[in-house]
Order: C-alpha cells, then sequence, then structure tokens
C-alpha cells in the first residue's frame, strides 16, 4: 500500500509495533459504510462511472460478508483500512485501486472512529440509564425505610434509604448529559480531509456529512486528522461515570459488611471465597471500584499521547484506539453486573432502624430552641453540652435526666419532649431536594424521566 519509494520491506520488529489490526479490526463496519458514502461522492465527481461506481458497492457489500464471517481473524494486514482494500480487490479486481482516490488513512481513521464512537456512546447511555431505573425501582420500594445518613463516616441526621439511593442517581442523570454533549462534538464529520490538506478531488463534503449521520464538517482539514479531543472527551465522561459506579460501589460494600449489615448481596451476585466457608463477598461492586481506576487510566494514557504531538496526524494518534476501546469494554462489563446486582439486593430495614440512635437528633433539638427563640449559634452549644452529659451518663440523648438538661436550658425539657419520630425528623426536613417524603418523591418523578431509554431529555 505504501511500500512503492522502499527498496526493501518493513523489518518484522516494526511490522510487530505498527501493526494496528490487531486493535482497530472493530471498525469494520465503520470501514465499509465510509467507504461506500465515499464511493458515492467520487461517482458524483466523475472519478468513478456508473458502473464502476456499482462495482466498488457490490464489492464492498461482499467484503462486510466476509468480514462478518470472521475474515479479519489472522489476517496479515497493517490496519483495517488495508484490510478492507486487500478484500475489495479479491472481489473486484483493479478497480480496488480507485477507491483510495483522494483519501487518505488520515481522515479514514478519524471518521471511522468518530462513526464507533457515536454508536458506542448510545449503547453505553442505555445502560447507564437502565441502572438508574434499577436504583430508582430500588429506592421506590426503600421509601419508608430510615437508616442514618452520613458525612465523613459518621451518623449525621436520619434519612430515607430512598434518599441515599436517589443521591447515586443524579450523578448517572449528568453523565448521560455529558455524554449526549460530547456526542454533539464526536458527530463532526472529517472525511474529505485528505492526509491534512484537503481533498485533491472537489467531493461533496455536506452530501457526505448526511450520508454518513454527522452533524457538521470539520472546518480545516490539518485540524480535522489531528484532533482527538472527540476520544479526550469521552474518555472523560467515561471516566467520571465509572467514578460514580465506584462511590455507589464502595458505599455498598461498607452496608454489606456484617458490622453495617443494611443490605445483603444476592446470591446470583455474591462470590466466596476458597478458604473462608461463611464469605459472601462483594466481588462485583469491588471490581466496579477497581475498573474506575482503569478507565481512568486510559484517559491519562491518551491526555499524555496527545500533550507533545504539533497539529496534523502522528502515529502516535494509533493508540487512541486501544484506550478507547478499553474505557467502553470495562464499562460495558461493569454495568450489567452492578444493575444486576443493585436489582438483587436484599435490605435489611431492621438493621438500617436499630442503627438510628438519639445522637442524631441533635440538629432537631438545636431547631426545637431556635423556635423557642435561642439563636442557632448558643443553642448548637447548649445541645453540645446535653450530648456531653449523655456521654458523661451513658445513655441516649433523650434520655438525659430531665433536672440536667433543664439545668443547661430551660426549653431543653420541653424541646426533648416535642422530638416525636424519625418520621417526624426526616419530614422536617422538606426543602427541595430534602429528604422528607415530598422532596423524595419529587426527585423519583423527574429521574423517571431523566433515565428513560433512548437518550437523556
Ligand atoms: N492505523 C492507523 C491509525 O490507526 C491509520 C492511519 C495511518 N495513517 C498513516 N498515514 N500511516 O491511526
Amino acid at each position: 500500500m505504501w511500500g512503492g519509494r522502499f527498496a526493501l520491506g518493513p523489518s518484522e520488529a516494526l511490522d510487530a509495533l505498527n501493526r494496528s489490526l490487531p486493535v482497530d479490526h472493530r471498525l469494520w463496519p465503520q470501514d465499509v459504510a465510509a467507504s461506500k458514502a465515499w464511493v458515492h461522492a467520487l461517482g458524483r465527481v466523475g472519478v468513478l462511472t456508473p458502473t464502476e461506481e456499482s462495482h466498488l458497492l457490490d464489492g464492498l457489500d461482499r467484503v462486510a460478508e466476509r468480514l462478518a464471517d470472521g475474515a479479519a481473524v489472522g489476517a496479515p494486514d497493517e490496519d483495517v483500512h488495508t484490510l478492507v482494500e486487500r478484500l475489495l480487490y479479491e472481489e473486484v479486481g483493479a478497480v480496488a485501486g480507485k477507491l483510495h482516490t483522494g483519501r487518505s488513512r488520515n481522515d479514514q481513521v478519524a471518521t471511522d472512529l468518530r462513526l464507533w464512537t457515536l454508536n458506542a456512546i448510545d449503547q453505553l447511555d442505555a445502560d447507564l440509564a437502565a441502572l438508574g431505573r434499577t436504583v430508582l425501582a430500588r429506592a421506590r420500594d426503600g421509601i419508608d425505610d430510615i437508616l442514618p445518613g452520613y458525612t465523613h463516616g459518621q451518623r449525621a441526621q436520619p434519612v430515607r434509604w430512598a434518599y441515599v439511593l436517589l443521591a447515586h442517581a443524579w450523578p448517572l442523570v449528568r453523565d448521560r448529559q455529558r455524554l449526549a454533549d460530547a456526542r454533539r462534538r464526536v458527530a463532526e464529520l472529517p472525511l474529505g480531509s485528505g492526509a491534512l490538506a484537503g481533498s485533491g478531488f472537489p467531493v461533496d463534503r455536506v452530501l457526505l456529512k448526511e450520508a454518513l449521520g454527522f452533524r457538521s464538517v470539520s472546518a480545516n482539514a490539518l485540524d480535522a486528522t489531528g484532533d482527538r479531543d472527540f476520544v479526550a472527551e469521552v474518555l472523560f465522561a467515561l471516566t467520571l461515570a465509572g467514578m460514580h459506579l465506584s462511590r455507589l460501589a464502595a458505599e455498598v460494600v461498607l452496608y454489606a459488611s456484617a458490622e453495617f449489615g443494611f443490605v445483603k448481596l444476592a446470591d446470583e451476585f455474591s462470590t466466596g471465597s476458597s478458604l473462608l466457608p461463611q464469605k459472601r463477598n462483594p466481588d462485583v461492586f469491588e471490581l466496579t471500584r477497581a475498573k474506575a481506576a482503569r478507565v481512568l487510566g486510559d484517559l491519562v494514557a491518551l491526555l499524555a499521547t496527545l500533550k507533545g504531538l504539533p497539529a496534523g496526524y502522528s502515529k502516535d494518534l494509533q493508540e487512541d484506539k486501544s484506550l478507547l476501546f478499553d474505557a467502553f469494554d470495562t464499562l460495558g462489563l461493569v454495568l450489567p453486573a452492578l444493575t444486576g446486582a443493585i436489582a438483587t439486593l436484599e435490605v435489611n430495614r431492621d438493621r438500617m432502624r436499630a442503627a438510628l440512635d438519639a445522637s442524631l437528633r441533635a440538629t432537631d433539638l438545636a431547631d426545637l430552641l431556635v423556635e423557642a427563640g435561642v439563636p442557632f449559634r448558643e443553642s448548637h452549644g447548649l445541645v453540645g453540652r446535653l450530648v456531653r452529659e449523655a456521654e458523661r451518663a451513658g445513655v441516649p440523648l433523650d434520655r438525659v435526666a430531665p433536672a440536667v438538661a433543664a439545668q443547661i436550658h430551660p426549653a431543653l425539657g420541653a424541646a426533648l419532649s416535642q422530638l416525636g419520630t424519625w418520621e417526624d425528623s426526616v419530614e422536617g426536613r422538606a426543602t427541595p431536594g430534602g429528604s422528607s417524603r415530598k422532596s423524595v418523591e419529587d426527585q423519583l418523578e423527574e429521574l423517571r424521566k431523566a433515565l428513560l431509554p433512548g437518550g437523556v431529555p
């Protein structure tokens, strides 16, 4: 394909380093689709006769059939583009040599990879939405289950289990939005850029754009052939999504421990230990955490690859594909397993309840004192003293002797008797976005719309 100017062929060592077919073979459907669009474009400007055009189109269809039957397996070619072209020669003979007119592998690979990425984004979006809907379904079941809410890993205030789950659903909506936003910039057509300076033939790039389902046409060929911002952006979106899954996983690992016991993993999503017969290990969640690190590694490797490059194509860019594929593959493995594991989690509402201790009412007490006219800073200090007394006496916060409470502040006794139930406490935080039933129900409804399949609204 490029050997004309060399007396000798490439060394085996160079070939082994240079070949990208083992990674990029999966771009063949995109390479065939882009080639067919290119054949039309060449036909329209008279580079191909109508007969040549139809030979090439039929030939590309047969190439696609052969590739679908595994023709790429063990093929000796340098990359997917040379593979498709060689197979086309086998199908249609010398006219295959006209396909590459006015085109370069530089604009070709950028086009193929963008096409592949558009499809991959849509699949990942569907997986993220499916996880989100599962979290939502579990939240609907968990609206009446109350447990301690934590900050700094310390019991802070009572919240609904549904509310905790929804805190992990909202990031998924942002992930979908980020992917949808990045998708717009992925859908910019580089084809027709040639190697760096544009195509030598007046092909209609707008028609190419429409034929291949892109949104716009790249503005500068040198930029378009060397631009991998779309890979970086999508890898960042995937990294952040992976990080969200990791945080959800970290929380479940904690709650599945015997110490918390808030949830129990279903048999089909638990693993055992080869030594410890009693173990029910949360491997799904641990691997979810670890895989997020791997996706971050893909992003970092891509950015490090890009930063030293001048404008235009450099062979360094060939490395983009293994990173992007790896990130999508990784999340494609994680998401179905995580979704299944969340769908089948058994919730132990008694353990959640049992973890609620009266210290979680400290803020409620301080708020009640505020209602009795005490400035908040002062009421915070007064309740702090009550906490200290409770700790000293070894009793729950609401069991401090009334006389002791009254000594701290005369309004404390009344406040203690007004505390009410755990539900009252949760309902007390009714601001939009708070943990009250109304707020949780509003969120459930908003999230239902934001997590519908078929793209984020
Ligand atoms: N296999 C190459 C890649 O993935 C295709 C582009 C090669 N371009 C070139 N001028 N050698 O980046």
